[in-house]
């Protein structure tokens, strides 16, 4: 049993609603799990190894919820023409799923493994995995199948668009036929993007529904581009999240806030496809439990900050500091279902950065800066292999 006390900790962000804050903190961790944390003064002794932080500030791993990390390519041009003017309508989903079919698995996995990496140097301790760029029942079982060496929390998003040439009805069949069948095994939850020019609400409902059937948790991509059924489905369906949530009505808002489904808000969506922010605010206000994830993806947001989100959504979205932190580690702990992850308590996995600042509220203040100065995961320091990853690795 290896015990680590982490020491003089100027400010302890927990994410534990019970006790948020704690200044002049300790932790102490064994064997990868908190055991204890409070005042440094109360420390417990007979710890093996000492970790003296100096003043700064620690916080939890960010749980980031929402990430679309298997594919091939990119979409520079794309984006160009969007800061051009061009709207963003989904549609360059098809130009990757192109270059992800003619991938190999190596370069998928390589490819994966160095966006984790990336997102661990920035403090991402836990991360959720989707499909959605090879829509063959091989495509979408190899993405799944790589993502699972990646992390536990893994979707199965057969239904991101109609592949080009295929009927819809048909693709909906298989969906949640054939495919479902062979993506269940690696896959954690079952999604859909639930938008015009991608799935209605019938599609939308049979597919999370035969998901269910085949034991998946539900998430879905809801009210991304314009009003639709999609936040209100998650909600009927008992999902874990319903993620975008950038246009909504009052029954929308209303039926989040009478279920245990979170809203998962994606600034980065917003900001690298110049469109209106969600309402943060109002969800907050109705009682919404909201989670902030970076929506890592070539398309609609490239992105794999987390402290970025976290910037944007007190910048653009009126989100306190404390609230955009909360939903960037709780927030996104309760969009995934996990008690383990996304606070620091007794029994909660030692997963914490440490930040070169005194306080978390420096994430927003100091936008941009890179401010993770280390992150240990299960107890354990992320070392230099993450500082600086291998360009071929093969797993
Ligand atoms: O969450 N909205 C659907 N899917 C992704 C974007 C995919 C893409 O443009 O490649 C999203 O924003
Ligand atoms: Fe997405």
């Amino acid at each position: 049993m290896t015990a680590t006390l982490f020491d003089g900790i100027g400010l302890l962000y927990t994410g534990d609603p019970e006790r948020e804050e704690i200044t002049d903190a300790a932790l102490l961790a064994e064997d990868g799990v908190v055991v204890w944390l409070g005042p440094a003064a109360e420390a417990p002794g007979g710890a093996e190894e000492r970790v003296d932080v100096a003043g700064r500030a620690v916080i939890p791993g960010f749980v980031d919820s929402h990430a679309h990390l298997i594919f091939a390519g990119d979409r520079t041009a794309e984006f160009q023409a969007r800061m051009s003017g061009e709207p963003y309508t989904g549609g360059g989903i098809r130009t990757t799923v192109a270059a992800t079919r003619r991938a190999g698995d190596a370069e998928l996995a390589t490819h994966a493994l160095a966006l984790v990496r990336e997102m661990a140097r920035q403090g991402t301790t836990t991360v959720e995995i989707k499909s959605g760029y090879g829509l063959t029942v091989e495509d979408e079982r190899r993405s799944l199948e790589l993502a699972t060496a990646l992390t536990d929390e893994t979707t199965f998003l057969g239904a991101h668009v109609v592949p080009e040439g295929v009927d819809a009805d048909d693709y909906v069949r298989l969906v949640a036929g054939e495919m479902l069948t062979a993506c269940a095994p690696f896959a954690r939850w079952v999604d859909v993007f639930c938008e015009r020019g991608a799935f209605d609400g019938d599609q939308t409902r049979e597919i999370l529904t035969a998901g269910q059937r085949a034991g998946l948790g539900v998430r879905v991509h809801a009210n991304q581009l314009g009003e639709g059924p999609g936040v209100r489905i998650a909600c009927e369906l008992g999902a874990a999240s319903a993620d975008h949530c950038t246009h909504l009505t009052a029954a929308d808002v209303d039926a989040l806030a009478g279920s245990g489904t979170v809203a998962t808000l994606l600034p980065g969506a917003e900001f690298s496809t110049r469109s209106p922010y969600p309402d943060a605010r109002r969800l907050l206000d109705a009682g919404v439990t909201v989670a902030l994830a970076t929506d890592c993806n070539p398309g609609s947001s490239y992105t794999s900050s987390m402290a970025f989100c976290v910037a944007l959504a007190v910048r653009e979205m009126r989100m306190t500091p404390l609230e955009a932190i909360r939903a960037a580690t709780y927030g996104g702990a309760r969009a995934l279902r996990r008690a383990d992850v996304g606070w620091l308590r007794p029994g909660a996995r030692a997963d914490l950065v440490v930040l070169d600042a005194p306080s978390y509220v420096h994430l927003a203040y100091r936008p941009g800066v890179p401010l993770v100065h280390q992150v240990f995961q299960g107890g354990l320091l992320l070392q230099e292999d993450i500082q600086n990853p291998p360009s071929v690795v093969v797993l």
